[in-house]
């Protein structure tokens, strides 16, 4: 939900930021724009709709000379994908630049006392009024441009962060944070970066300061880094040594993030219940919520909040923590649970699941039942993100960095974690037995070689993906823990090749989604051996009799599916509770292959963004 890059130092700043941008674009791509300050031409801004790859044929040309400099890949809120409304923003008299993340809710009342005083706004942007009020408090109160800032950002409601860049100080930028992520790079010879993320910082560094909200960041070619409360309280910078490697950020041969991230999976399961399980001496644990393990056991209740993909894998949460652990789990939409009074107090868990750790809702839930006394843990992906910070515990994902906007690798992370968790609680509770506990943990450390099998099939199921890329809808069903696999398999379809698709549970089918069926409607079926196999070979049935066309995820040698289905993908045999783990993956690989048939960006899909910061 746009990316923020900055630069200074000895190097030149517009190929770092570039660069930067580009391994941020999967936060947004509707347009990019670059500032640079140089000694003789001043402040160079150049702005241009659509991909970083238009900025850079743009500047190609262009003085972009300079040693400090900011840049934006933006996904519009306020005001249409194009130049004007790109990042940086100026100041009326050109001697400022601004990029920001976020939201400035206020930016009406603000914008109005502006213009009033003269201000004349090119932009339809909420971050415009930023710039001008940092102007116009600079000017009126005659202070330097970092305590303008500061002075400006205590009227501001909403969400930021923000990097600005002044004519009058060629040694400084100065940033800020409040809900929108912000890191601070500590390069080796004396350079900073500032970016939403570690990603465009790694080559460079693995000195990173994370920035806490209403933080001011002061980066100096002279006097250093030096961070401020936005009530004007120095603190000491906190420095992490980040582990991240620059080759798990980039393509490593695949065509796509997506395809990567998929082949990814075999070790991206086994980094997640690495150091958590062993079969040998018959025992699951997670480290980071050891203390929380009795309190886990006692619960009357457990609620997760998530989005999207997140939201899938916490619904086949429920199913396992339900099963196991005999707790009541209720799934929400963060989104929906934080604006809708929900009753929660102390004795309550709220789990949050969240690969990016960043989602708006998720963050906004969160703080809601905490307010309330809950005890708040988290799953997420991206380490020091600001969920992992603000929860009261909780346990990574491990998967390593998920690029692709259409999440994949970190749905099965999530899901094993969420596995792991149950199992931890079954076993301090005691809900489950020895041998039902030791069947499952032996079973989840072969996940990581089914995986790869399924993996080897790529070829059938692009050629099964080639057959239905045309199709206008799609229909995915599931039973039990393979509905929510359905609803994934639907996202995925739906976010990266457009073909609109539904999941549903196998036996509601006939409660509507039954009137679309006809014989240029592919039926995506989970029909795995398990629970309610034969119940899923009636709905097969049902599906063939209105000449619907049956591709099914079925278990290896089940001859009977197999004849009545039109296309078959077989996955190895596995403990009924981790089959979300197998199923999924012919689904990532069915609309991966769709979308680049249809010529579709499988990795940034129109109108996503990987991270999701505004409401
Ligand atoms: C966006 C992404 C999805 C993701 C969702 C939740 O919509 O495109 O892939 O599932 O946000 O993100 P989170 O980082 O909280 O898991």
């Amino acid at each position: 939900m746009c990316g923020i890059v900055a630069y200074i130092g000895k190097e030149q700043a517009f190929p770092i930021i570039l660069k930067g941008l580009k391994r941020l674009e999967y936060r947004g791509y509707d347009s990019a724009g670059i500032a640079v300050l140089n000694n003789e031409s001043g402040l160079n801004n150049y702005k241009r709709q659509g991909k970083v790859s238009e900025l850079e044929d743009f500047s190609a040309e262009q003085d972009t000379s300079g040693t400090i400099g900011i840049g934006h890949t933006r996904w519009a809120t306020h005001g249409l994908p194009n130049n004007v409304n790109a990042h940086p923003h100026i100041s009326t008299d050109g001697e400022m630049a601004l990029i920001h993340n976020g939201i400035i809710e206020n930016y009406d009342s603000l914008k109005e006392e502006l213009v009033s005083r003269g201000y004349v706004f090119k932009s339809e942007t909420d971050t415009e009024v930023l710039i001008h009020l940092i102007d116009d408090i600079k000017t009126n109160e005659k202070v330097k441009t970092a305590e303008a800032v500061r002075i400006a950002l205590n009227s501001v409601i909403g969400a930021y962060a923000i990097v600005v860049l002044s004519k009058d100080n060629p040694n400084q930028l100065i940033a800020a944070r409040k809900s929108s992520p912000l890191v601070v790079g500590i390069g080796k010879n004396g350079d900073f970066f500032l970016a939403s993320d570690a990603t465009p910082i790694i080559e460079y560094t693995n000195e990173v300061v994370y920035m806490e909200d209403e933080e001011i960041a002061i980066v100096d070619r002279n006097e250093g880094l030096r961070i401020f409360s936005i009530q004007n309280q120095e603190k000491t910078p906190y420095i992490q040594h980040l582990e991240l490697q620059l080759e798990a950020i980039e393509k490593g041969g695949y065509e796509h993030f997506m395809l990567k991230e998929i082949h990814e999976q075999p070790r991206s399961i086994m980094d997640c219940f690495r150091g958590r399980l062993n079969v040998e001496d018959g025992w699951v644990g997670l480290g980071g919520i050891k203390d929380y393990e009795t309190k886990l056991a006692k619960a009357k209740r457990i609620i997760m909040v998530a989005c999207g993909t997140s939201w899938h894998a916490a619904l086949v949460g429920e199913y396992l923590f339900e099963d196991l652990t005999r707790i009541p789990v209720e799934v929400e939409y963060a989104s929906e649970f934080r604006y809708r009074n929900p009753i929660i107090n102390e004795n309550d868990i709220v789990i949050a699941i969240s690969q990016s750790g960043e989602t708006a809702d998720t963050m906004a839930a969160l703080n809601l039942a905490k307010s309330k006394g809950a005890t708040i843990l988290g799953i997420c992906n991206v380490v020091g993100s600001s969920i992992s910070r603000i929860t009261d515990a909780g346990s990574y994902t491990h998967a390593g960095p998920e690029i692709g906007v259409a999440s994949t690798k970190a749905f099965t992370a999530q899901v094993t974690v969420l596995t792991l968790m149950a199992l931890t609680i079954a076993r301090k509770k005691g809900s489950i037995n020895e041998t039902d506990f030791r069947r499952i943990i032996t079973e989840m450390e072969l996940i990581p070689d089914k995986v790869a099998k399924i993996l080897e099939k790529s070829k059938k199921i692009e050629e099964i993906a080639a057959i239905y890329k045309d199709a206008t809808n799609a229909l995915y069903l599931g039973r039990g823990n393979s509905f929510p696999v359905a609803l994934e398999g639907a996202l995925k379809l739906k976010e990266i090749s457009y073909i609109h698709a539904e999941g549903y549970p196998a036996a509601e089918m006939k409660h509507g989604p039954i009137a679309l069926i006809d014989e240029e409607m592919p039926v995506f079926v989970i029909a795995t051996k398990g629970t309610s196999y034969e119940k899923v070979v009636s709905n097969i049935q049902e599906v063939k009799a209105r000449k619907g066309k049956v591709i099914a995820i079925i278990t290896e040698g089940d001859a009977q599916v197999k004849e009545m289905a039109d296309h078959y993908i077989e996955i190895p045999d596995t403990h009924e509770y981790l089959t979300p783990l197998l199923t999924t993956i012919p689904f990532q690989l069915i609309s991966y292959y769709v979308a680049v048939m249809r010529g579709a960006n499988v990795d940034q899909p129109r109108n996503l963004a990987k991270s999701v910061t505004v409401e």
